[in-house]
C-alpha cells in the first residue's frame, strides 16, 4: 500500500491513552468492545495498514487476562495484523492524569465551550508521572534507535521530549486531536511552558486545521524563546527543529459488504423498532455525551422548530444516540442531568402518549448499530460547540451510498473548513438551527444529492490514509534530510 512505501522499512509505534480494543469480562465472558472515539475510529485502520506496536492505558476489566508477559496482545482480535501493548495505571494515577489533569484541565482549556478548567497540582504531579510511565514503555518497545513513534492528543504532551531524551534520532510526530486555543486563553494553565517544551521534543506537530497551528505558533511565541520561521511553519527550540503543520484527520472510506443492509431497508426498520410510520421524519445525532458537542442547543434548536412549524409535531422525530463518557467527573453528570431534563421538557411540551420528539438513547452502540441510524435518517445534526475535526460529519456522508440526507454542521468544528456543501450553522444561534433543521427537512431531493455527492467525492479522496500518509511523508523527508545533514557534518 502506499503507506508501506512512506514507511520504506521503518518501525512504527503509536502511544495513545485509549486502547483500540478493550476486553471486558461479561455475563457471556469475554467480550471485546470498540470504544466511542474519534482517535481510535481514525487511527485504527492506519495501524492495521502498516503493523508496528500500539502503546495504550489497559483499561477493560479483562483486559490483564488477555495479554502476554510483556503485557502484549496480538490484534484486531479476529485477524491480529499488530501489536497492543497495554500499561496500567494505579487508580490514583488514573484519577490525576486521565480525568483530572487531561479532562478536567487541558479539555476544557483547549475547547471552548464554557466551561471552566481546573488545574490542580496534584494532578499535575500525577500527568509528569504517566507521560515518562507511556515514554519508558515505547522507549522499551523501540527495537530501533529512530523508530517513527506516532504520539496522540492532549494526554501525552509532555511524552515527546521524554523520548528524545533517550532516542535523539526517532521521528516523533504528535498529532493534536483537539482544538489549540489562542494564547490568552492556554496561558491560564500554570504548567504552560512545560506543555510547550514537552511538545517540542516533536519532529512533526500536526493540528486539523491551518488555524489551529497559527495559535500554536502564537501560543509558543508568546510564552518561549524559540526561533519561529513564520513562512515554513517550523519553530527552533534547544537546538531542535518542530515542524508544525495542518492534516485533517478522516475515516476509512467504507467497503461495500453484501452483508450491510440497504437504505431502504434500515429506514423501514428503525422507523419500525422505534413504532413510527414509514414516512415520518428522522434527525439523527451521534455523540459522547460531552458539554463540547452542543447537544442541548441542538434539542433547543428542535424545540424551537417546533413551535415555528407546528406541522411537524408528530411528524418528526430527533434520535440521539450519546454514548456514556467520563462519567466519574462531576461536570459529565451535570451535564447528562441538564439533557435528561430538557428532553423530558421537551417531550412534555409537544409529545403524547405514543410520540416523543427526542429520544435519548445514552448508551454504547456498535458501528454497525449506528451505520443503520446513519442510513435511516433524513437529517444529521452535528452541532458542536467547538471541535478539532468531528468526524461523525464524515461517517454520516460515507454512509450514505443513496446520496440523499442533509448534514447540518456547526462552523465551529474543523469538519466545516471542508465540508462547505453542509448546512453550516452556529449552534449557539438557536433561531438558525430551527430554521436549519426546517431546510433540511424540506430540502429538494436533486439538491440533497448534489451537496452529498459533492462532500462524498471529497471524503473519499482524503481519507485516513491520507491523513497518515501526509504525515509519514513529511517525516520520510526529514528524516532523509536529516541522514544527508548528519554525514555533512
Ligand atoms: C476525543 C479525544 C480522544 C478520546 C476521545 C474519547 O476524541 O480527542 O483522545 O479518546 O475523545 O474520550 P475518552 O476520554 O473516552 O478516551
Amino acid at each position: 500500500t502506499l503507506l508501506h512505501e512512506e514507511l520504506a522499512g521503518d518501525e512504527i509505534i503509536v502511544v495513545s491513552n485509549r486502547e483500540p480494543y478493550m476486553h471486558a469480562r461479561t455475563g457471556k465472558g469475554i467480550e471485546v468492545q470498540r470504544p466511542a472515539s474519534g482517535l481510535v475510529t481514525a487511527v485504527e485502520p492506519v495501524m492495521r495498514a502498516c503493523s508496528g506496536t500500539w502503546v495504550a492505558h489497559g483499561s477493560g476489566s479483562a483486559d490483564r487476562d488477555t495479554v502476554d508477559r510483556n503485557d502484549r496482545v496480538p490484534v484486531p482480535p479476529t485477524n491480529p495484523s499488530y501489536t497492543l501493548r497495554r500499561v496500567w495505571l494505579t487508580k490514583e494515577e488514573e484519577q490525576g492524569y486521565y480525568y483530572g489533569f487531561a479532562n478536567e484541565g487541558l479539555w476544557p482549556l483547549c475547547h471552548i465551550a464554557h466551561v471552566r478548567p481546573v488545574f490542580r497540582s496534584s494532578d499535575w504531579e500525577q500527568y509528569v508521572e504517566v507521560n515518562q510511565r507511556f515514554a519508558d514503555a515505547v522507549i522499551k518497545e523501540a527495537r530501533t534507535d529512530d523508530p517513527v513513534v506516532l504520539v496522540q492528543d492532549y494526554h501525552f504532551a509532555l511524552l515527546p521530549r521524554m523520548v528524545r531524551e533517550v532516542l535523539p534520532k526517532a521521528t516523533i510526530i504528535t498529532f493534536w486531536h483537539i482544538p489549540w486555543p489562542n494564547p490568552e486563553s492556554f496561558g491560564i494553565c500554570p504548567w504552560r511552558e512545560e506543555l510547550l517544551e514537552g511538545l517540542l521534543g516533536s519532529t512533526i506537530l500536526g493540528f486539523h486545521t491551518p488555524f489551529h497551528c497559527k495559535n500554536f505558533l502564537e501560543t509558543v511565541d508568546r510564552y518561549l524563546e524559540t526561533r519561529i520561521e513564520h513562512e515554513a511553519s517550523t519553530i527552533s527550540y534547544g537546538g531542535k527543529l518542530t515542524q508544525v503543520e495542518s492534516y485533517p484527520i478522516s475515516i476509512a472510506w467504507p467497503e461495500s459488504s453484501p452483508e450491510r443492509p440497504s437504505v431502504a431497508d434500515c429506514r423501514a426498520q428503525i422507523r419500525q423498532e422505534l413504532g413510527l410510520s414509514a414516512d415520518h421524519l428522522l434527525g439523527i445525532g451521534v455523540d459522547r455525551l460531552d458539554y463540547t458537542k452542543g447537544i442541548v442547543e441542538r434539542f433547543q434548536a428542535v424545540e424551537r422548530m417546533l413551535e415555528m412549524y407546528p406541522a411537524l409535531v408528530g411528524r418528526f422525530t430527533m434520535v440521539q444516540i450519546a454514548a456514556p463518557t467520563r462519567s466519574s467527573l462531576d461536570e459529565y453528570q451535570n451535564f447528562e442531568a441538564r439533557v435528561r431534563s430538557l428532553v423530558q421538557r421537551i417531550n412534555n411540551r409537544f409529545g403524547n402518549g405514543s410520540y416523543q420528539p427526542v429520544i435519548l438513547k445514552a448508551e454504547h452502540h456498535s458501528s454497525e448499530q449506528v451505520d443503520r441510524y446513519y442510513r435511516a435518517a433524513d437529517v444529521c445534526l452535528v452541532t458542536s460547540l467547538h471541535d478539532g475535526m468531528n468526524l461523525v460529519a464524515k461517517e454520516f456522508i460515507a454512509s450514505r451510498d443513496d446520496e440523499r440526507g442533509v448534514l447540518i454542521l456547526s462552523q465551529f468544528t474543523g469538519a466545516a473548513r471542508e465540508l462547505h456543501e453542509a448546512l453550516i450553522i452556529n449552534p449557539y444561534h438557536i433561531e438558525q438551527g430551527a430554521e436549519s433543521l426546517y431546510r433540511a427537512l424540506t430540502m429538494p431531493e436533486i439538491e440533497q444529492r448534489e451537496r452529498m455527492r459533492s462532500m462524498r467525492s471529497l471524503v473519499r479522496d482524503f481519507n485516513i490514509y491520507r491523513w497518515a500518509g501526509r504525515m509519514l511523508l513529511d517525516a520520510a523527508r526529514l528524516r532523509q534530510r536529516e541522514r544527508i545533514s548528519s554525514k555533512i557534518r
